[in-house]
């Protein structure tokens, strides 16, 4: 699950988030999950209230979610609730270093209830976050 402005990926500050395309992430996790035995379903939206409707529709249907959702991280007490409610285990994922930049986005309202996270690896940190998945939900 991809938040605010990841669709931007690509050419968005690539000095910060590097040339991969949304696409091209999407294809290295359907690779990697095909290698892990899982099914992936990918989403991206911009809308706050679109994604807690997607984790809320989707949590009947997956194990577990991958989620980069950008700076609905440092903003979202309705996506950590969501999170929560649906019961579902999470893995935070962001491709810059999230504690090497601004202040305000040191803060996460997901990580103190993630399964785990991880950042700063560009594209790496959503396949190293997949395989955490993984093992965690039993993949
Ligand atoms: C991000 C980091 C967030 O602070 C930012 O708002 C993003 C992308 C990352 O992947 O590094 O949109 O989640």
């Amino acid at each position: 699950m991809h938040g605010q402005n990841l669709r931007l990926l690509g050419r968005r500050e690539p000095e910060v988030y590097g040339t991969d395309t949304l696409d091209d992430v999407n294809a290295r996790l359907a690779e990697l999950a095909t290698e892990l035995g899982l099914e992936l379903e990918t989403f991206q939206s911009n809308h706050e209230g679109e994604i807690l409707d997607f984790v809320e529709d989707a949590s009947r249907r997956v194990d577990g979610f991958l989620i980069n959702p950008g700076a609905l991280t440092h903003t979202s007490i309705g996506l950590r609730d969501a999170l929560l409610g649906v019961e579902r285990p999470f893995v935070e994922v962001h491709l810059s270093n999230t504690h090497g930049r601004e202040d305000f986005r040191r803060r996460s309202y997901l990580s103190g209830v993630a399964a785990g996270v991880v950042y700063g690896f560009g594209v790496e940190s959503y396949l190293l976050g997949l395989r955490g998945l993984a093992a965690r939900i039993g993949g």
